[in-house]
C-alpha cells in the first residue's frame, strides 16, 4: 500500500515532469507538504516561477486527494490533504492486522546469519549486537511475507578442540558438571598449558587429528561441548527474547563433509590453484588470496564460508543471504563473495551481503572491556542495564540503544542514559505505548467505544495522522537497505507526535465524534507503536 505523500508525490511528477520533492510543511498554515518544483524547473526553462507554477497548479488534478494547492512566497507549491482522505487512511491502517506493512509481491527465500558465538566461549558484545540486528532483519522480513531462514553458523570446529579435549582428559574432567562459563574457563586454562608444555601442544595436535578422523570418544567429547555452550547460547536467547531456536544452528562443522568437494571442483575449474603446498582463489582486487585448503591439508573459514554460500544457494534456495557481523570481518566476506561467485556458487541474481557494524565503547569512549583487559560478555552487559531498570526495560533499552543509529558507527554502552524514559531511548517508545494503553483502559471503563478516525480539525491530530501513514513505507525502506536506525527514528517521531497531540487534544475529556475519533486515533498509535516496536524485537508494555 503507498502512502499519501508518495501517490501525492506521484501524481504532481507526473504534470510536472519532476520530482516534486516534497517536504513536510513549517508551519501549519502552509498545509501539509511543500514543493519547490516550480523554482527548480523556472531556473532550467529561465521562465519566472510563480508562472511554471500557476501552470503546474492549473494542470493539477488533485481534488481526489487535496485541497486547492497554493502558491506561496516566490513560487513553492503548498499542498493540504483533505482530511476526510487523511482519516479514511488512517482507518484503513487500524483494520489492517499488518498496520499497513504490505506484503511484497514476490516473497523471496532470505537466509541470515546472525549471533553464530564460538562453542566454549561466552557471548560477547559483538554477538549481542549480531543476535540484536539479525533478529530485527528476521523480524522485518518476515513481517513482509519473505521465507526467512536463520543461520546460527556457530565456530564449533577448529584446531582448539584438540587442547580443549586434551585438558578434559589431563584433568579428568566429568564434562557433565560443566556450564557454558566453565567450559570457557576450561578454554583458558587449556590455552595456557598449550603455550608452557611442548608435549601438551603435540598431544593437543594429534587430538585434532583424531577428531578429524572420526575417533568416537574424541567425537563424543566434542558433542558435548558443544552441547554444553548451546544449553549456555540458548539461556541468553531466552533473555533477549530472540526468535533463534536450536533449529537454526548450522555450525562450521555443518560442512566438513562438503569442503573436500569445494576444494576438488574449484580446482578441477581451474578457479583454485596450488600455491606454497596451499590451494587457494587469487582475486582481482585482493591483495590475498582466499585460502581454501592451508598447506598442512586443513581446512578454514574461508573455505568453509564458501561451501556455506554453495549449500545456502542449492540446499536451502536462497535467494538473498545476509551477514551480520563486525565490521572488521568485511573484508572476509568481500573475498568469500568473490569466490562464490567466480565459482557460480553464488548466481548473479541471488544478493549477498555483509552489514558489519560498529564496535560499542566503554564510557571512556574505547573499545568495553572488563577490568583485566578482556571481552565483555553480553550477560555481564545485561546485567549493567538491569541495574537501572526492570528486565523487560532494560532489554528494550539495549535493543534500542543498539538499533538507533547506523549499523556501522560505534555506540556507547551507557546503560544509565539508556534506560531513561524520556529521551530518545527503548523504554521512553514502551512508555508512549503504555500511555495509550492507558487511555484506552480508561475509556473502556467509562464504557465509551470508539471506531474509526472522522474528525481531523487541529493541525496536532493530522499531524499526528499523516505521520501514522507512513510507517508501511519506512518499514519497506529497513527492509530493503537493512537500516533499523529508519524504523526508530519513525518511531521516535512517532512518541514524539503522540505526545504534542495529546497536550493539545484532550481526549477524554473532550466530547462527542470528536472524542471517539481521537480515542481512533489513539488506538491507531497504540497499534502502529506495537508493531514498530515488535519488529525492533522490543516488548510493548501495557503499564509501565
Ligand atoms: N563465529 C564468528 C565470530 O564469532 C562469526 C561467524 C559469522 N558467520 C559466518 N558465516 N562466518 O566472529
Amino acid at each position: 500500500m503507498s502512502s499519501l505523500p508518495s501517490i501525492l508525490s506521484e501524481r504532481i511528477e507526473a504534470v510536472a515532469g519532476a520530482d516534486p520533492e516534497l517536504r513536510p510543511a513549517t508551519k501549519p498554515q502552509f498545509g501539509h507538504f511543500q514543493s519547490n518544483v516550480a523554482l527548480r524547473l523556472a531556473k532550467q526553462e529561465g521562465a519566472k516561477p510563480r508562472d511554471v507554477a500557476q501552470r503546474i497548479v492549473g494542470a493539477l488534478n488533485l481534488d481526489d486527494l487535496c485541497e486547492p494547492p497554493e502558491i506561496a512566497g516566490p513560487g513553492f507549491i503548498n499542498f493540504r490533504l483533505r482530511t476526510d482522505v487523511l482519516a479514511h487512511a488512517v482507518d484503513q491502517q487500524l483494520a489492517d492486522p499488518h498496520a499497513g506493512i504490505a506484503w511484497v509481491d514476490d516473497p523471496k527465500t532470505v537466509v541470515i546469519d546472525y549471533s553464530s558465538p564460538n562453542v566454549a566461549k561466552q557471548m560477547h558484545v559483538g554477538h549481542l549486537r549480531s543476535t540484536i540486528i539479525g533478529d530485527c532483519f528476521n523480524r522485518v522480513l518476515s513481517a513482509q511475507g519473505n521465507r526467512v531462514l536463520a543461520q546460527n553458523h556457530i565456530g564449533d570446529w577448529g584446531r582448539q578442540f584438540g587442547m580443549l579435549i586434551e585438558q578434559v582428559t589431563d584433568e579428568m574432567l566429568d564434562l557433565d558438571t560443566l556450564d557454558l562459563p566453565g567450559a570457557e574457563a576450561l578454554y583458558r586454562r587449556a590455552n595456557t598449558h598449550l603455550n608452557e608444555d611442548e608435549a601438551f601442544a603435540e598431544r593437543a595436535r594429534e587430538r585434532v587429528v583424531k577428531l578429524q578422523s572420526g575417533d568416537p570418544e574424541t567425537r563424543a567429547s566434542w558433542q558435548r561441548l558443544i552441547k554444553i555452550s548451546l544449553a549456555g547460547f540458548n539461556r541468553t536467547y531466552q533473555r533477549m527474547n530472540v526468535l533463534l531456536t536450536d533449529e537454526d544452528v548450522a555450525g562450521e562443522s555443518a560442512y566438513n563433509e562438503m569442503l573436500g568437494q569445494v576444494a576438488d571442483d574449484l580446482e578441477a575449474r581451474g578457479i583454485a590453484v596450488q600455491d606454497g603446498g596451499a590451494l587457494v582463489v587469487f582475486v582481482d582486487g585482493f591483495d590475498a588470496p582466499a585460502i581454501i585448503r592451508n598447506s598442512t591439508g586443513g581446512y578454514g573459514y574461508d573455505a568453509t564460508d564458501v561451501a556455506a554460500i554453495r549449500f545456502r544457494v542449492n540446499e536451502l534456495g536462497a535467494e538473498r543471504i545476509i551477514y551480520v557481523t563486525d565490521a572488521r570481518q568485511a573484508h572476509h566476506f568481500q573475498l568469500v563473495f568473490a569466490v562464490a561467485r567466480m565459482a557460480g556458487y553464488l548466481p548473479d541474481d541471488v544478493q549477498a551481503q555483509h552489514v558489519g557494524f560498529g564496535m560499542v565503547l566503554g564510557p571512556g569512549g574505547t573499545p568495553i572491556k572488563t577490568r583485566d583487559g578482556g571481552a565483555v560478555t553480553l550477560e555481564s552487559l545485561l546485567d549493567a542495564a538491569e541495574e537501572h531498570a526492570s528486565p523487560e526495560i532494560a532489554l528494550a533499552a539495549i535493543k534500542y540503544a543498539d538499533l538507533s543509529n547506523s549499523l556501522h558507527k560505534d555506540y556507547v554502552f551507557d546503560a544509565e542514559r539508556m534506560t531513561q524514559t524520556t529521551g530518545d531511548t527503548g523504554p521512553y517508545l514502551q512508555y508512549a505505548h503504555s500511555r495509550c494503553a492507558g487511555i484506552l483502559r480508561e475509556a473502556a471503563a467509562r464504557e465509551l467505544t470508539w471506531s474509526i478516525v472522522t474528525v481531523l480539525d487541529e493541525p496536532a491530530e493530522q499531524e499526528l495522522a499523516l505521520w501514522l501513514t507512513r510507517f508501511g513505507e519506512t518499514v519497506q525502506a529497513v527492509a530493503d537497505e537493512l537500516t533499523p536506525h529508519k524504523l526508530c527514528t519513525y518511531l521516535f517521531e512517532l512518541a514524539t507526535k503522540f505526545s504534542t497531540f495529546y497536550e493539545k487534544c484532550p481526549v477524554l475529556k473532550s466530547e462527542g465524534e470528536v472524542q471517539t475519533s481521537r480515542l481512533a486515533l489513539v488506538a491507531a498509535t497504540k497499534q502502529v507503536l506495537a508493531t514498530g516496536l515488535g519488529l525492533l524485537g522490543i516488548v510493548a508494555p501495557e503499564r509501565m
